[in-house]
């Protein structure tokens, strides 16, 4: 048979591949049928204007991938494939029975994204890559000062420590030695005194509560939840079907009575989802008090308190507070608790690594849904933090990193109060902590006009209306101020207020 292909000579793609990807479409689309003879390798070189060896390859890929075989002497022909294919897919995606699909799936919405989407509610995708001057991103340590020199060499350090078994799969929840450094470290900064064993190592506080809602949550439970709170959670929960009640915050963090409510008109939450050592977004701290009526709270009502304690090693001049845990254990009786704790803002958020703290009955089930989802976080890392905890140097690192932040920390509120009295306040509720700070615009604009705004002279501030399920009535934004030096700290409002004040005059 005659066979027609164009090669497009400047293209990167090699011609060898041009003419693979050419016949294979042909067979697929039934132009060339099953049995046909393909052109002799000499003819079809001649007629391309290539190299025979060039034809010579593609029909040999052709033949491995099945399309075609050659027959000694006789030539080579299209196999017997069950083409033609391509016609038959006009639908992007093959129907599946109502029963998978659901009923709410029309045919003209049976796209691959249709179907997803039965399973986890999809908020637009958040843009994580900023790259305006002036970044006030939230949630990133200062990665310009990190000692990436004593990384590396400790990471040099753990890899010539590997025998040949330490490339095989490691234990699921955690090396040991990573667990104990970390129990360890809980002792002394957190009061946490739960030990290794109870001590899991996850990929980040997502993965840690992934797991948790995996196990615990069925489709319908109520699942509690800080308003505003940390958005990355709530979906982790809506997406294991959860009904998220929230629950409001106030200057001393999740308002317990409201819980008290809520089991009063027949709502029981299973899990209260808290960020009790600096609410996020508003930065409050949750006093002793109420902590402990939370934790009676779920005592009485068979309720799993989750702590996401994502930044509590950064409190300025003050100690870090006790962990809500590590009160739970103190207590007698069942703990109630489950601790998050994570790498990402005491070291970096790309190294993907955090803990969870478990009561003693739920490490078995959340070590075996760890194994049946990625089975454990990479081991070289693992024990690069390991060693990285007992030389003494990540305390050291966070004591410098503490400094640090508490001097930008200044800078902005110097800035803010400089620059922008009357028109930027922050939280009421913010204790001296963290990496960010929640502040509202006293203007008459939309959330996203303030962002754009900034943006428009070159900074970068994240609105903080995915923390609400309910939307704040002025304008609200976090500025993440852990990664930006002062001076770009103090330029930052300056251009924020040009922005915002002159634009208002
Ligand atoms: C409330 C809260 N928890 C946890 C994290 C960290 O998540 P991960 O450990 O998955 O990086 C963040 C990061 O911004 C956060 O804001």
């Amino acid at each position: 048979v005659d066979v027609y292909l164009s090669l497009d000579r400047r293209a990167a793609r090699p011609l060898r591949q041009q003419i693979v990807d050419g016949l294979r479409l042909a067979i697929l689309e039934g132009r060339l049928r099953a049995g046909a003879r393909l052109p002799s390798t000499r003819a079809l070189a001649a007629q391309l204007g290539v190299a025979r060896f060039t034809v010579e390859d593609a029909f040999d890929q052709l033949a491995a991938d099945g399309y075609v075989e050659g027959r000694r002497g006789a030539g080579t022909f299209v196999a017997a494939v069950a083409g033609p294919v391509a016609s038959d897919r006009r639908s992007p995606v093959p129907s599946y029975p109502d029963s998978v699909a659901g009923a709410d799936a029309r045919p003209a919405e049976r796209t691959w994204s249709a179907w997803a989407k039965r399973l986890i509610a999809l908020d637009p995708p958040v843009d994580l890559t900023p790259s305006l001057p002036i970044d006030f991103r939230q949630g990133m340590p200062a990665v310009d000062v990190f000692p990436h020199e004593r990384w590396a060499r400790l990471r040099n350090r753990a890899r010539r420590g590997l025998d040949s078994d330490s490339f095989h799969y490691g234990p699921v929840a955690g090396e040991p030695g990573l667990r104990e450094a970390i129990a360890a470290y809980l002792a002394r900064s957190r009061a946490l005194r739960s030990g290794a064993a109870r001590t899991v190592v996850t990929s980040g506080t997502q993965q840690g509560l992934d797991l948790l809602a995996r196990l615990l949550v069925r489709p319908g439970d109520a699942v509690a939840f800080e308003e505003p709170g940390y958005p990355a959670a709530r979906r982790v929960f809506q997406a294991a079907g959860a009904e998220i009640v929230p629950v409001p915050v106030d200057k001393d963090g999740l308002v317990v009575d409201a819980l008290d409510t809520l089991t009063g008109v027949g709502i029981s939450p299973r899990i209260v989802y808290v960020t009790p050592s600096h609410q996020y977004p508003t930065g409050a701290l949750m006093p002793l008090g109420r902590r402990l009526a939370l934790l009676q709270w779920a005592s009485r009502n068979g309720a799993l308190v989750i702590e996401d304690d994502y930044d509590g090693e950064f409190r300025y001049g003050a100690r870090p507070v006790e962990a809500l845990a590590a009160l739970d254990s103190a207590l007698p009786g069942p703990g109630v608790v489950v601790y998050v704790g994570t790498f990402s803002k005491v070291l970096f958020p790309a190294l993907r690594l955090g803990y969870l703290v478990l009561p003693n009955d739920l490490v078995a089930p959340v070590v075996a849904a760890r194994a049946v989802t990625d089975r454990h976080s990479p081991r070289l890392d693992q024990r690069t933090v390991a060693e990285l905890i007992e030389s003494g140097d990540f305390e050291r690192h966070l004591n410098r990193m503490r400094k640090l932040y508490a001097a930008r920390r200044r800078a902005l509120l110097d800035g803010l109060a400089r620059e922008l009295t009357g028109i930027a306040r922050r939280d009421p509720a913010t204790t001296a902590a963290g990496l960010h700070l929640l502040v509202t615009v006293d203007l008459p604009i939309a959330e996203e006009e303030v962002v754009r705004r900034a943006a428009a002279v070159g900074v970068h501030l994240d609105p903080a209306g995915p923390c609400y399920l309910s939307p704040p009535p002025r304008p609200t934004v976090m500025i993440g101020y852990a990664s930006v030096p002062e001076q770009a700290i103090t330029e930052g409002i300056r251009r924020l207020a040009g922005a915002l004040v002159r634009t208002e005059d």
